[in-house]
């Protein structure tokens, strides 16, 4: 067949002019690590409403190929902690072409002083999720944390839902790239909790994510909370619900990249998703000093630290 520059031109032009208000023109919002008000948006598209903005991400010119919520499980009078664990999320390297936004969660505030504080926090951080459950819940938040997000998440979903520890350090751009090539449904991906000859029945509870319409099944299930399968070891009950239901056929187990840290606080390595049994602050200064944290810190005559 013949071949008709012509029109390939003609039709070229067009197509190029499109390409580019497709490709080109996105690239100019260049999202923004904020460190202050918005520490929970590790990248992404959202505008910065804060103009004190200390770390800005590189330019990313594609749209995010996937999105991820982090929901870290917390109480409110873990204050200290807290701002441990936001500034660990704040100070990470942004992942790339990711929508990431962590939250930190908690049950029903009843304190007036525990409001007070939380509600000041929440001005300042925006990034706080309270739930409809009892403050004193220890068992059953997990499932309360996933059966409401696909409802208050609704007008803007993720692909995946991730719930955390807040003694866990998780390294987002490692779990980025470990999700960008799996399937973005019926999928549960942690550490996998060995039971006889399986092993991955359930996800350690030190963190562990499931594909959107998998927390949606959870949501909509009305057994679970009937036959108080929210009580108890709440982990080991997720996997039991997934299991039976034939959800979260997607697996991966990511041990030994995700792992507890020894007493001696001597058994990171390089290639940690996430480190876990952070719970004190002599654990996180080891996590900082070796995941180089603190090595980012600038020149300045205003202080010195040994
Ligand atoms: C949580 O607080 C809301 C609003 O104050 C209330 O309606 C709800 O019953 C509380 N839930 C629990 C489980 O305490
Ligand atoms: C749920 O727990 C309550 C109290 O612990 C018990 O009375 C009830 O029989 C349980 N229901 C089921 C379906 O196991
Ligand atoms: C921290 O920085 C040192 C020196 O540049 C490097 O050798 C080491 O691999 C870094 N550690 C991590 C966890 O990236």
């Amino acid at each position: 067949m013949k071949a008709r520059p012509s029109s390939c031109l003609l039709l070229g032009a067009p197509l190029a002019l499109l390409l580019l208000l497709v490709f080109v023109l996105p690239s100019h919002r260049t999202p923004q690590l904020g460190s202050d008000g918005r520490p929970g948006a590790l990248c992404g598209r959202r505008p910065s409403t804060t103009t004190n903005v200390v770390a800005v991400a590189p330019p990313q010119d594609l749209e995010p190929e996937l999105s991820l919520l982090i929901g870290v499980l917390t109480v409110p009078s873990r204050r200290e902690r807290r701002d441990i664990v936001r500034m660990a999320y704040a100070l990470q390297p942004p992942a790339a072409r990711a929508r990431v936004d962590v939250r930190f969660v908690f049950c029903n505030v009843t304190d007036p002083v525990d409001a007070a504080l939380v509600a000041v926090e929440i001005r300042r951080h925006g990034d706080v999720v309270v739930l409809d459950c009892a403050e004193n819940m220890n068992d059953g938040k997990t499932y309360a944390y996933l059966s409401s997000v696909p409802r208050l998440f609704a007008p803007a979903p993720y692909d995946y839902v991730m719930k955390a520890d807040d003694d866990t350090y998780l390294r987002v751009a490692a779990l980025v790239e470990e999700l960008r090539g799996k399937p973005r449904r019926d999928l549960y991906l942690g550490r996998g909790f060995p039971v006889g000859d399986d092993p991955a029945p359930f996800m350690h509870g030190m963190g562990y994510l499931v594909s959107w319409d998998v927390a949606e099944w959870v949501s909509g299930n009305e057994d679970i909370p009937r036959s108080n399968g929210t009580r108890g070891h709440e982990d080991r009950l997720l996997g039991k619900w997934l299991n039976a239901g034939g959800r979260g056929k997607n697996r991966y187990n990511l041990k030994p990249r995700m792992y507890d840290v020894h007493w001696d606080v001597d058994n990171f390595w390089l290639d940690t998703v996430a480190v876990h049994r952070l719970k004190d602050n002599r654990r996180w200064a080891a996590v900082f000093r070796y995941f180089n944290v603190t090595a980012g810190i600038a020149p300045s005559n205003l202080y010195h630290l040994p």
